[in-house]
């Protein structure tokens, strides 16, 4: 793969503005807001920024831009105004999703030095991590395998602008946030590029290649279960979705290790890794089949969580389980009526293997409880249902206790992850009834999400356990001004900061 990082880290300036040097000054403006913006940039676009909300040229809705060019004694060429939408609701989503906007105009423009003017609306700290996350988002790139060079966006040189009056204190607070802001957008970009490739370069081996440099680099310890260590597990799930392919699967277990451990709870995260998804042998049609090739996201989250936690070392442990594999019709694929078992014991009969993620995940599951994980979170691509009772715009959210449940949805709306709750009631085990085993691999059409939920919580052993069914909201579909078409990195920034708010994890059993 040809990943590189495409993007240069925020640096922090302190104001006056007028006096920033840069291709393009960026401000925020909120609805309706037409006096305080006048107020405060006419002097730098002699004027221009009270005409055009006179004549509605820009409006400050979520998405929206306006560029003139500056005057003295204004340094920066230009100022670009973006919508903020209504002050009432500004929070650091908005201001992310301004930064992206702000950001991916200039790049297409090819200004590079772009100065991105805190609003001084929210918590300081809070500001300068989401616009540099925005700003970084805006460095993702789809086009590598394109051969015209000229056709590439230029590299930004993005920096945040704290306000003149900021104390020595907050400079230095904004820095720590703005590196921070960096650091998770540019781990939600490698998730992002890891999702785009096609399913001809990313394997379950060259995943696993790729996840093994990246420990080296960034100081996590890695192992690599081949096919032969899987079957000593006897991970008979796992394996069976494997068996139709030519591509042997594999496991990539990554561990950080705090120097200094605050706690003895062990997160676990679990990230769905099906390289190519064709169905097997129940196929599926070959319509937006080749977006199949993004059914490894959920592990490529997990892989970019890893790599921020590595560089944000917060006080607890974490694993990072990542079952890989390619799921394939082919003439040793699994049956529908197969039965298979699973690692832990438990006996399932696949009455459809199109629900192989399900599948790979129970055993990994299992697995991250066997090197001590003691919190579970599991991200996947599961279901196409979930965009029938969700649509585009929010992740599923499943599991048990509550509290947990809470605090990962909590973290994820606050990373600009939405992620809304669905209910996992005993009912529903039910539709899960096999004739013969133990266990099916599917329950019908009712509820399909939830009972896709319901047969991973056979295999979390009653540990605290989140999952995050991603499978509509880790593509993008249409471009929206802050989100080009493809891949979106969901996931990533949600895992990485609830790494860090290991204070509020629910306490282990005793
Ligand atoms: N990878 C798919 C889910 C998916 C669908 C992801 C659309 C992204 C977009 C998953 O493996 C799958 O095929 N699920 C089946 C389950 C069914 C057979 C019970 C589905 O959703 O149709
Ligand atoms: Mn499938
Ligand atoms: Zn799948």
């Amino acid at each position: 793969m040809r990943y590189s990082e495409q993007s240069l880290p925020v640096g922090v300036v302190s104001g006056p503005a007028s006096a920033v040097e840069a291709d393009v000054i960026v401000a925020v403006a909120c609805e309706g807001e037409a006096a305080a913006a006048s107020a405060a940039f006419d002097g730098a676009a002699g004027g221009r920024v009270s005409g055009a909300f006179d004549s509605r040229e820009f409006t400050a809705k979520p998405g929206t831009v306006f560029v003139t060019p500056c005057v003295s004694p204004w340094h920066a060429s230009r100022l670009l105004l973006v919508g903020g939408g209504p002050r009432a609701g500004f929070d650091t989503a908005q201001l992310r999703r301004a930064a992206t906007t702000a950001a991916l105009t200039a790049r297409e423009r090819r200004w590079r030095r772009i100065a991105f003017l805190l609003p001084s609306i929210l918590p300081p700290g809070d500001e300068a991590q989401a616009a540099s996350e925005g700003l970084t988002l805006a460095a993702h790139y789809t086009g590598i395998y394109k051969s015209d060079a000229d056709a590439r966006p230029a590299v930004l040189e993005p920096m945040i602008v704290t306000p003149d009056e900021a104390s020595a204190d907050a400079r230095d607070a904004a820095e720590r946030s703005a590196a921070r802001g960096y650091i998770l957008a540019a781990c939600s970009n490698l998730a992002r590029a890891l999702a785009n490739e096609p399913a001809n370069v990313i394997t379950p081996r060259t995943f696993s290649e790729i996840a093994a440099h990246l420990a080296a680099e960034s100081g996590l310890k890695a192992d690599v279960l081949d096919e032969e260590r899987l079957a000593g597990l006897n991970m008979g799930l796992l394996l069976g979705v494997a068996r139709g392919s030519a591509e042997r699967p594999r496991m990539v277990v990554l561990r950080y290790e705090p120097v200094r451990p605050a706690t003895r709870a062990v997160l676990g995260l679990v990230g769905k890794g099906v390289t190519f998804d064709t169905g097997g042998i129940s196929i599926k049609p070959s319509e937006k089949m080749h977006l199949m090739k993004s059914d490894m996201s959920g592990g490529a989250a997990v892989l970019g969580a890893m790599k921020a936690i590595a560089a944000l070392k917060p006080g607890a442990a974490v694993v990072g389980v990542i079952p890989l594999v390619e799921n394939m019709p082919g003439g040793r694929a699994m049956r529908p009526g197969d039965v298979v078992r699973s690692a832990e014991g438990k006996t399932v009969e696949v009455l459809d293997t199109d629900a192989e993620g399900r599948l790979i995940l129970a055993d990994a599951l299992w697995y991250a409880r066997q090197i001590g994980a003691t919190h579970l979170v599991d991200v996947a691509t599961l279901t196409g249902a979930i965009g029938i009772a969700l649509g585009r715009t929010t992740t599923g959210l499943f599991g048990a206790p509550d509290d947990w449940v809470s605090l990962v949805g909590r973290t994820a709306n606050r990373a600009g992850d939405r992620a809304w709750p669905l209910p996992l009631f005993d009912d529903y085990r039910e539709q899960l009834r096999s004739d013969i085993a133990d266990l099916a691999n599917i329950g019908g059409r009712p509820a399909g999400s939830i009972t896709a939920a319901m047969f991973l919580k056979e295999f979390t052993g009653g540990l605290p356990w989140a999952h995050l069914d991603i499978a509509w909201t880790a593509w993008a579909e249409e471009a929206q001004p802050w989100q080009p078409k493809g891949p979106t990195g969901v996931a990533v920034r949600t895992l990485a900061e609830l790494a860090c708010a290991h204070d509020d994890w629910p306490p282990l059993a005793p």
